[in-house]
């Protein structure tokens, strides 16, 4: 099988890895892609949301599947092109509707959702700037601290978490009077909910599900969570408290209700999902859904899916998942991400990157390229050192030999990537 996949960064090439795995896989193409994935397939120089530009390569190639990473394609609604396309509609995209798309899409519609089908998340109302003073009387019926989402999607940016009453009354004017512009005309305002956060990946067909091994991110870029939000500086899989038990609840309060909540409102979804869960008191909450697989998460879940992903994504296309196993890897796996100096604010581009063999490690490319034969930062995230290890521990060992390996100027990283878990 010939197979496309839409995207360029960490997560993009643990999946190609992932995929290159399979004796079912013919030849894998990565459109964009980077320096990592050019490994393992071949680059595309085509963006992901570029549809036409995808239709041609893939009518050319003979492309029989496309596995969408980013969420910006779903969104724009890349299965409806598809399916709606007499010479494309055979090939499946794995991914879901824009319809689907829309519980990662708009706050709003999610919390609405999650409410129709008794699914556990916090208690919420959402308003738009003709309402401002019905926001702002709700916001006083509320304990601090103050929770804010935008509506739509705002590269990550748009919650703001706000210690005082005022603060969250001047931030909801902000807010509604267009601070993200569009994305913000309208903002949910919702209970703060305390606990850790660990995030759950599913695999549907739209009538079966399959459980994939889940992970936790560390978003700031501070070591003991300080500091500014980023794309993420690292994951660990699995999660200590997520224990058999806990996943049991997780499946019985959360993903089945949200499967089988997708197929009663007619929504169709054949892709990942991503439950972003916090754990309050044992029991676990929604903070959002998102519609593709988590980045730096993935880095350690394909590490972890022993099961032949090619297969797996053929029993989504074909809906028959149902038949199909997953098997997971007792082993823990530690992804330590390095990144640019100065990052998340201003960095630069361009320096060259040096000890890329890592024995004991897989080094997953995030912002890199290649220029004039040799290996460059390009972005924020650079590569994320991702090792197995009997324990957690052991498996944090060897990235951070890795991480002092890999050598280019400006180089961070966080030392601490799963030590709260430790702690608990
Ligand atoms: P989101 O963009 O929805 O993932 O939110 C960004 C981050 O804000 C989450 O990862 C949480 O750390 C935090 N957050 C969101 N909603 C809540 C909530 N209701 N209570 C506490 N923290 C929250
Ligand atoms: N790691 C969180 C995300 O991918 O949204």
């Amino acid at each position: 099988m010939k197979i496309l996949l839409l995207g360029s960064g960490g997560r993009e090439h643990a999946i190609a890895w992932k995929l290159a795995q399979s004796q079912k896989l013919e030849k894998l193409f990565i459109a964009p892609g980077n320096a990592g994935t050019s490994e393992v397939g071949e680059n595309v120089p085509l963006k992901a949301d570029d549809f036409d530009g995808i239709r041609q390569f893939v009518l050319r190639e003979g492309v029989s599947m496309v596995v969408v990473g980013p969420e910006d394609p779903l969104v724009k609604g890349i299965y409806d092109y598809f399916k709606d396309a007499p010479q494309l509609s055979h090939i499946p995209v794995i991914g879901p509707s824009k319809q689907g798309a829309v519980l990662e899409g708009s706050k709003d519609f999610a919390k609405g959702f999650m409410q129709r089908h008794n699914i556990p998340t916090a208690r919420y109302q959402t308003f738009d700037g003709e309402h401002l003073v019905e926001g702002l009387s709700f916001l006083e019926t509320m304990p601090a601290p103050y929770v804010l989402k935008a509506d739509g999607l705002c590269a990550g940016k748009g919650v703001l978490i706000l210690p005082t009453l005022e603060e969250a009354k001047r931030e909801l004017k902000e807010m509604l009077g267009g601070m993200f512009g569009q994305a913000s005309a309208r903002v949910v305002i919702e209970e703060f909910l305390s606990g850790i956060e660990c995030s759950v990946f599913v695999l549907t067909d739209g009538r079966d599900y399959k459980i994939l091994p889940e992970a936790k991110d560390y978003k700031r870029i501070g070591e003991g969570d300080t500091g500014l939000n980023t794309g993420g500086m690292g994951s660990v899989s699995p999660v200590s408290f997520a224990t058999p038990d806990w996943i049991k609840k997780v499946e019985d309060r959360i993903i089945r209700p949200t499967v089988k909540g997708l197929a009663e409102e007619g929504i169709d979804y054949k892709g990942f999902i991503f439950f972003g869960l916090i754990n309050v008191n044992g029991n676990p909450k929604v903070i959002e859904y998102n519609c593709r697989m988590g980045d730096p998460e993935t880095e350690t879940v394909m590490l972890r899916l022993k099961s032949d992903l090619v297969d797996l994504l053929e029993g989504v296309a074909t809906q028959t998942l149902g038949q199909k196993t997953v098997e997971i890897d007792s082993r823990s796996a530690v992804c330590v991400m390095l990144v640019s100096g100065g990052y998340p604010q201003a960095y630069e581009k361009g320096k060259p990157m040096t000890g890329l063999t890592v024995p004991g490690s897989q080094l997953f490319h995030a912002g890199t390229a290649v220029k004039d034969g040799q290996v460059v930062t390009n972005g924020g995230r650079v590569l994320a050192v991702s090792s197995y290890g009997r324990n957690q521990e052991e498996a944090l060992a060897l990235s951070m030999k890795g991480a002092e390996q890999i050598q280019f100027e400006g180089k961070y990283y966080r030392r601490d990537i799963g030590r709260d878990l430790l702690a608990l």
